[in-house]
C-alpha cells in the first residue's frame, strides 16, 4: 500500500488531520488499532475553544456542534464555598462551546466515512521504519502482515502509541509531572446542577460540575489514584460531591444512576522535539495536560491545524519551511497551555500532606483573583484559548 500521509490513530487528532488533508486533495490513510465503536466508547472532556470550533467549521464538521452544543459565556470558580463567576464574554469578548469530545469524534468519523478516505480499524503490531528516509509502516490485520509506504507519518496515536517510541532516544527529551491524585468521573442522564460549569476547591478535594447537554451531566471529584471504583456507589459519589460544591449547587443536584464511572490519573507531559525526519507527533502522543483547564482536545486541534498547514505548504508550494518549523511552532503554545493547566490544577486541588502554608497560598491566590479583574482576564484569556 502507498499513500502521501500515513496517520496512526483515529482519535480526534488523527481524524481531524485526515479530514483537512482529504479536503485539500492530499492522499492519506489512517491506521487504528481499535474498532470505531471502541474509540467512541471513551468519555472525555467537553469544552471547545473558539479556535477548535472554527477548525471544526473549516473541516466541514461543525453542523451538529452548532445545533446541539451549548455556548457558555462564563463559569464559576469556588473556594471553600465562596464563589467567583469568571465572565468570559465580558473579560475577553469570547465564549466556549460545551460539546463532548465523543461527539466531535463521531462527527469526524461520519465525515471520513462519507468522504471515502480509507481508515483501517483493527490494525495491530503497527511499527514505524525509516522515518529519516522513505518512511514505511508495517502492521498486521486479521493476522495477515501488511506494509504501507508514505511521504510522511503523523503520529496521532495517543500517549501509549508507537510513534513517540520510534523517535531516536538520543534526540527525544521528556518532561513529566505526575500528580498525587486522580479524578473520579460520573456521567448521568439528569439535568445539570448549575447552568454553567462549577470548579470547586475544597479541603476534602477538588470537585467539578460539568455537562454534556440540558439533560446529561458530567461530575468529577478528586480522589486517590489507588481508589477502587467498586467502593464508589452512586450515592457515596453524590454525597462526596455535595460536600465539596457550594450549598445552592448541591441543593440543585439531581442524582441518577451513573451511565459511566471511571477514575483518571492526572499528569502533565511534554515530548520534545515533535518532528524527526518525516515523522510528526500531534495530540496526546506529544503532550498530556491535566484535565482541569479542559485543554487536551483543544491543544490537539491546534497541533493538527499547524501540521496540516505544514503539509499543505509542502504539497502545494513545494516548501518545507512549515515542516521544519512545526515542532517549535506548536511547542510554544503547548508550554503556555501546560503552564495554565498546571496552575489551575495547583490552585484547585488539595495536595495530600500539604502544609498549612501551602493552603494559605492557595487561598491567597483565589482572593487575588476575586479582587483583580486583570488576573481574571488572564485566566479568561487562557480558558477561552490563547489567540496568538
Ligand atoms: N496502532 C494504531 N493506533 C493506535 C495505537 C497503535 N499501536 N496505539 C494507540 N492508537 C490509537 C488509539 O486507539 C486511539 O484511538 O490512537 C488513538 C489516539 O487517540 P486519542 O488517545 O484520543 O488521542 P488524540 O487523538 O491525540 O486526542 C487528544 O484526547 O485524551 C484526549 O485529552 C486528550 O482531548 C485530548 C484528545
Ligand atoms: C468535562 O465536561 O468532562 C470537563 C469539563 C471541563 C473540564 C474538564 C472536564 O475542565
Amino acid at each position: 500500500m502507498k499513500t502521501q500521509v500515513a496517520i496512526i490513530g483515529a482519535g480526534p487528532a488523527g481524524l481531524m488531520l485526515g479530514q483537512l488533508l482529504t479536503r485539500a486533495g492530499i492522499d492519506n490513510l489512517i491506521l487504528e488499532r481499535q474498532s470505531a465503536d471502541y474509540v467512541l466508547g471513551r468519555i472525555r472532556a467537553g469544552v471547545l475553544e473558539q479556535g477548535t470550533v472554527d477548525l471544526l467549521d473549516e473541516a466541514g464538521a461543525g453542523a451538529r456542534m452548532h445545533a446541539e452544543g451549548l455556548p457558555h459565556s462564563g463559569f464559576s470558580l469556588c473556594f471553600d464555598g465562596d464563589e467567583l463567576r469568571i465572565d468570559l464574554e465580558a473579560l475577553t469578548g469570547r465564549a466556549v462551546m460545551v460539546y463532548g469530545q465523543t461527539e466531535v469524534t463521531r462527527d469526524l468519523m461520519a465525515l471520513r466515512q462519507s468522504s471515502g478516505a480509507p481508515t483501517l480499524y483493527g490494525a495491530k503490531d503497527v511499527a514505524l521504519h525509516d522515518i529519516d528516509g522513505s518512511p514505511r509502516i508495517t502492521f498486521t490485520r486479521d493476522g495477515a502482515p501488511a506494509q504501507l509506504s508514505c511521504d510522511f507519518i503523523a503520529g496521532c496515536d495517543g500517549f501509549h502509541g508507537p510513534s513517540r517510541a520510534a523517535m531516536p532516544p538520543e534526540v527525544l527529551r521528556l518532561f513529566e509531572r505526575v500528580y498525587p491524585f486522580g479524578w473520579l468521573g460520573v456521567l448521568v442522564d439528569r439535568p445539570p446542577a448549575a447552568h454553567e460549569l462549577v470548579y470547586a476547591h475544597h479541603e476534602r478535594g477538588f470537585a467539578l460540575c460539568s455537562m454534556r447537554s440540558a439533560t446529561r451531566s458530567r461530575y468529577y471529584i478528586q480522589c486517590d489514584t489507588t481508589e477502587n471504583l467498586a467502593d464508589w456507589s452512586d450515592d457515596r459519589f453524590y454525597d462526596e460531591l455535595s460536600r465539596r460544591i457550594p450549598a445552592a449547587t448541591a441543593a440543585a443536584l439531581q442524582r441518577g444512576p451513573a451511565i459511566e464511572k471511571s477514575i483518571a490519573p492526572l499528569r502533565s507531559f511534554v515530548a520534545e522535539p515533535l518532528r524527526h525526519g518525516r515523522l510528526f507527533l500531534a495530540g496526546d502522543a506529544a503532550h498530556i495536560v491535566p484535565p482541569t483547564g479542559a485543554k487536551g482536545l483543544n491543544l490537539a486541534m491546534h497541533d493538527v491545524r499547524c501540521l496540516y498547514d505544514a503539509l499543505a505548504e509542502h504539497y502545494r508550494a513545494g516548501s518545507d519551511a512549515g515542516v521544519e518549523h512545526y515542532s517549535a511552532r506548536v511547542l510554544d503554545r503547548i508550554w503556555r497551555t501546560e503552564r495554565f493547566s498546571w496552575s489551575l490544577t495547583t490552585l484547585l486541588h488539595s495536595f495530600p500532606g500539604a502544609d498549612p502554608f501551602t493552603r494559605r497560598i492557595q487561598r491567597a491566590e483565589f482572593d487575588a483573583l476575586v479582587s483583580s479583574p486583570k488576573l481574571q482576564t488572564v485566566l479568561a484569556e487562557n480558558y477561552t484559548g490563547l489567540v496568538s
